[in-house]
């Protein structure tokens, strides 16, 4: 599995100590920034990490800001996207199980530290299970169609 993973300044620690976990699993990353905890806007970073995984340079993404929301609401502008917000090792799976999520977006200020490897590890593990979900996955790209 190969990662695109960004952050804004307030995900930028969270961060860091994500690619640290990739880099004891030996999992593929590319880092599309930010690099420091300067102010930056959230979208730029959702939109770079969005478009690797829609063009097919990396298999998933994950991105972090302050609450994982702004993160999740541009990144789900980008048709083929399906970015979940996950707060434990649960919904990281059920986003994976249920809605095929293909980018895990995370609260840089508020993900307890002990549960961060378990989630991010959960989500890159679990395969989606298909069947019923299936036929609700193909809805939402229905609805990208019709909006397009
Ligand atoms: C930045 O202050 C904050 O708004 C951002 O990181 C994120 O939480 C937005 O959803």
């Amino acid at each position: 599995v190969r990662v695109a993973i960004g952050s804004d300044h307030a995900g930028f620690d969270l961060k860091e100590r994500i690619k640290a976990l990739l880099d004891e699993w030996a999992i593929p990353y590319e880092d599309l920034g930010t690099s420091s905890e300067a102010s930056v806007d959230y979208p730029d970073y959702a939109q770079a990490v969005a478009r690797r995984v829609t063009g097919g340079s990396a298999d998933r993404g994950i991105l972090v800001c302050g609450t994982g929301i702004g993160m999740s609401i541009a990144a789900n502008k980008i048709h083929g996207i399906r970015a979940a917000v996950a707060w434990d090792e649960t919904s990281a799976r059920l986003s994976r199980q249920h809605n095929n999520a293909n980018i895990l977006a995370l609260r840089g200020r508020t993900t307890p530290a002990d549960r961060v490897r378990g989630i991010v590890e959960v989500f890159l593990n679990t395969a989606f299970a298909g069947g019923r979900h299936a036929r609700r996955v193909d809805k939402i790209a229905a609805i990208e169609r019709k909006d397009s």
